[in-house]
């Protein structure tokens, strides 16, 4: 059987571009998003790739390897019912990757506290609960987990609290390889440079005159981890564009 992969907010940017490239190689992906609306067009679109390569390669089936899952990565509830669905449908989880974040613009002192919090539970409570709740099946199949931190996780910027988010998120990244090492689960942190997805599109679109990479080309540093052979854990990628600094 294919091997099944859960994405957490897949329904664009790096998330999504890993969802089509995995989808490419044969995966099952489930993907999870808290926009219904985005996860249906996301939906629709991978889908029609699919079927449209299916038809030029001559196969009657492209399969239903795709499953998108409402769902907030910051909430325990949405996190263990979205394990339950992938699992009733596919019946093992090869592959986690916890990819859902955002970032606010400006700096904690212009923060609305609520949306510090929402960000704070995104982005580091998230990856924890889809690791806690995930293990079990991962040490079933000997998978592995790719936990999408930042550049900003390994630099200090003034006042900047999205920053500390990743900082604790490459934390938890070395600290769950400690725990599941033993266990020949692989653990590999993803930290890219900017990239030009819709993460930029509260702050005005990407950062104009730098230098950004694509979410396939990050994508890419993500299958480069899930593909590595048996006995082989990448666990840190930093990945900037060519020509950015910091
Ligand atoms: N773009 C960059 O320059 C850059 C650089 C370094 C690291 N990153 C990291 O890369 C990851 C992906 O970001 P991206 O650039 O691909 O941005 P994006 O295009 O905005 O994608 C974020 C995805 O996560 C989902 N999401 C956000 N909060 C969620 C939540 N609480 N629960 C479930 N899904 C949630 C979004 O859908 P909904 O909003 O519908 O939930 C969307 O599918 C993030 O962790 C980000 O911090 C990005």
């Amino acid at each position: 059987m294919e091997p099944v992969t859960l994405i957490t907010g897949g329904s664009s940017g790096i998330g999504a571009a890993t969802a089509r490239a995995l989808l490419k190689q044969g995966h099952r992906v489930a993907v999870t998003g808290r926009d219904a609306d985005k996860l249906a067009a996301f939906a629709a679109s991978a889908e029609a790739e699919a079927g449209a390569e299916a038809e030029s390669e001559s196969e009657t089936d492209s399969g239903n390897r795709l499953l998108t899952i409402n769902g907030d990565a910051a909430d325990p509830t949405d996190v263990a019912a979205t394990v339950r669905q992938v699992l009733d449908t596919w019946g093992r989880l090869d592959t986690v990757i916890a990819n859902a974040g955002f970032s606010l613009p400006g700096t904690l002192e212009d923060h609305d506290p609520d949306a510090m919090r929402a960000m704070v539970l995104t982005n580091v409570l998230g990856p924890a609960l889809l690791v806690r709740e995930t293990l079990p099946h991962l040490r079933e199949s000997k998978g592995r987990i790719v936990v999408v931190g930042s550049v900003a996780g390994i630099r200090y910027t003034p006042g900047n609290l999205y920053s500390v988010t990743k900082w604790a998120v490459h934390a938890l990244v070395e600290n769950v390889r400690l725990l599941v090492a033993k266990d020949r689960v692989g653990v590999t942190l993803v930290a890219p440079g900017v990239v030009d997805t819709p993460f930029w599109d509260e702050r005005g679109g990407s950062p104009q005159a730098a230098p950004t990479l694509t979410a396939e080309q990050i994508a890419a540093a993500i299958l480069f981890a899930v593909n590595q052979p048996e006995g082989v854990d990448v666990n840190q990628l930093v990945v900037r564009p060519t020509g950015q600094l910091g």
